[in-house]
């Protein structure tokens, strides 16, 4: 069984998915689709991309959106136009997101003192401001259902850890500000809007990708070669996430089906994704080893607490699991 299976929880299920023409955004309607779901597909620009476009317009379970998350009138408009055509919206993905290599500068390096406000204000406008806009108008329907699944995307680079007593950031040397303190505050809503919204039998989990290869991926690389900066390590595919956004999304059961936890059955399939690796041919990286597959113990979500009879708990367990299971599993390239 692969990646692309149907699924009972998930056949049906109306999916709204941001910055979805390209990068992880496209794989997520991919696999929404080929799980059964039907999809809202947005972004504020399909150059590029238009074959998907043409190939999703033709499709009953799909609707495509022009949808720039910072304008409240397309952002309204996309909304109502998804509700015409499906009546309800049961998993809204905040996925779309403005990346540093497109605001400060082709390598997406900056340091924060190098930083203008104005870089700042366009982050925090698509990245936090514009997934507000768009959560606020989605989750209408699932607050009028009691059922819901929300997730944010965000990044490894927000995370720190406990040490002795203190806490340190893990990577701060990435050189990403003003992008990474906008994924910190997109997380730090998520967790507050999960609390509120447990009570309304809707979920609110955040997910952090591994090192993927996003539709800006390969500029970048050159770019940073080209500046004497290090290539970095080598990315993994978009469709690595779709396994775990599939699983939060199936989260919320109608009430009456629900069991009280949901649980991810099918490890298999995680592994064939985790296995995944670009081929690079043209893409300078790091070397051999680079990219052994412990980006999973990155997988991080922001749970609701479990609550007795509440449905959208999600197992804490399952991910620790999942992530010493990617540990243990050995780097396969693509191209063998
Ligand atoms: N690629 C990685 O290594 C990585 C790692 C961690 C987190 N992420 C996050 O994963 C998500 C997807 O990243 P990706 O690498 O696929 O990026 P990508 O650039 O390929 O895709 C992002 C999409 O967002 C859309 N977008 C940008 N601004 C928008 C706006 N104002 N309104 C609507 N859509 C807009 C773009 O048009 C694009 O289609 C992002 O939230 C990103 O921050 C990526």
């Amino acid at each position: 069984m692969d990646a692309t299976a149907r699924r009972a929880e998930l056949e049906g299920r109306v999916v709204a998915i941001t910055g979805a023409a390209r990068g992880m955004g496209r794989a997520y309607v991919e696999g929404f689709l080929a799980a059964g779901a039907r999809v809202a597909a947005t972004d504020k620009s399909w150059s590029g991309a238009e074959d998907f476009q043409r190939a999703l317009a033709a499709r009953d379970d799909a609707l495509v959106l022009d949808m720039d998350v910072t304008s409240d009138a397309e952002v309204d408009r996309a909304y109502q136009a998804a509700l015409t055509k499906f009546g309800i919206i049961d998993v809204l993905i905040n996925n779309a997101a403005l990346l540093q290599m497109l605001l400060v500068n082709p390598t997406g390096r900056v340091t924060t003192l190098e930083t203008t406000d104005e870089h700042w204000q366009k982050s925090f406008g698509v990245n936090v401001f514009g997934a507000l806009k768009v959560t606020r108008r989605f989750v209408r329907p699932m607050l009028e259902r009691r059922r819901g699944s929300i997730i944010n995307i965000v990044s490894s680079g927000i995370l720190s850890f406990s040490q002795s007593g203190g806490f340190k950031a893990l990577r701060p040397g990435s050189r990403e500000m003003p992008y990474m303190a906008s994924k910190a505050a997109l997380a730090t809503m998520s967790f507050y809007l999960a609390d509120e919204l447990k009570d309304h039998n809707i979920a609110v989990n955040i997910l952090i990708p591994g090192h993927t290869r996003g539709s800006w991926f390969d500029d970048a690389v050159r770019a940073r070669v080209a500046a004497g900066m290090q290539a970095g390590r080598r990315p993994v595919v978009p469709e690595h996430m779709v396994p775990l956004a599939l699983y939060l999304a199936g989260l919320c059961q109608p009430t009456s089906t629900a069991p009280s936890r949901t649980r991810y059955e099918n490890r298999e399939e995680l592994r064939r994704v985790l296995r995944l690796f670009v081929p690079v041919e043209d893409v300078p990286t790091g070397g051999e080893g680079a990219h052994r597959p412990s980006y999973a113990t990155q997988y991080e979500h922001r749970a609701n607490d479990p609550v007795e009879g509440h449905e959208c708990d999600v197992a804490h367990r399952f991910l620790d699991e999942l992530a010493l299971q990617a540990d243990a599993l050995p780097a396969v390239d693509r191209r063998q």
